[in-house]
């Protein structure tokens, strides 16, 4: 595996992963890039997320959770093996600081999301690979029990990482950008 050199490149190439095996990585290496990923744009660096990381025989233990908030036993079958689909799971849970006097909520969840998307860059540049996974479990109170969300915390789903098994999905179609900005200048 090569790394990208460039962020560009990272930026590039990274995809989401939907199938991932060992290596994750270690609590270490999760913490260094779980720092560098925290410098995402932050209004009133709030910091308002934090991470539920699960691996090894505890994802068992969140796809009981998510079996139990299953409506069928069929869902319920399926449900259970979902957390088995990765080596390590990071529940994204996002804690926004309530009235906050200049930053509203949803520029907390933008920063939250910033910092999610910049793990995945992250992971992407050390050689292992991800996916946001969500869902309407998200809601459910086991999971959230199991997880240890607190009331005024919001799941956002989790991200999925190991390493990427199988071949990158096809390139992206291009977006048609210059349809997407529109200049107010006098220099062009
Ligand atoms: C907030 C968020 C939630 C997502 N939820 C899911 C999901 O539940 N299931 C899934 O397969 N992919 C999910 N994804 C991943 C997207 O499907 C994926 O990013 C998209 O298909 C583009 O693929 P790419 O990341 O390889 O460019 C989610 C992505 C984001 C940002």
């Amino acid at each position: 595996m090569t790394c990208p050199n460039s962020v560009l490149d990272a930026v590039l190439t990274r995809r989401s992963a939907p199938r991932l095996t060992e290596p994750a990585p270690g609590s270490a290496h999760l913490e260094c890039l779980v720092q560098a990923a925290a410098t995402a744009p932050d209004h009133g660096r709030l910091r308002p997320w934090r991470l539920v990381a699960v691996s090894g025989d505890e994802r068992a233990r969140l796809g009981d959770a998510l079996a139990e908030a299953a409506d069928t036993p069929e869902q319920a079958r399926r449900a259970a093996a979902k957390p088995l689909r990765a080596p390590l799971l990071l529940a994204i849970v996002h804690r926004p600081m309530p009235d906050h006097p200049k930053v509203p909520e949803w520029e907390q969840l933008a920063a939250t999301a910033g910092m999610v998307t910049t793990l995945s860059l992250l992971l992407h540049s050390h050689s292992f690979a991800s996916i946001w996974r969500t869902g309407p479990t998200v809601q459910a109170p086991q999971v959230r029990k199991y997880l240890g969300v607190e009331n005024d915390e919001q799941l956002l789903g989790w991200l999925y990482v190991g390493t990427r098994e199988g071949e990158d999905a096809a390139d992206r179609r291009p977006v048609d950008i210059p349809a997407r900005i529109t200049w107010h200048t006098t220099d062009i």
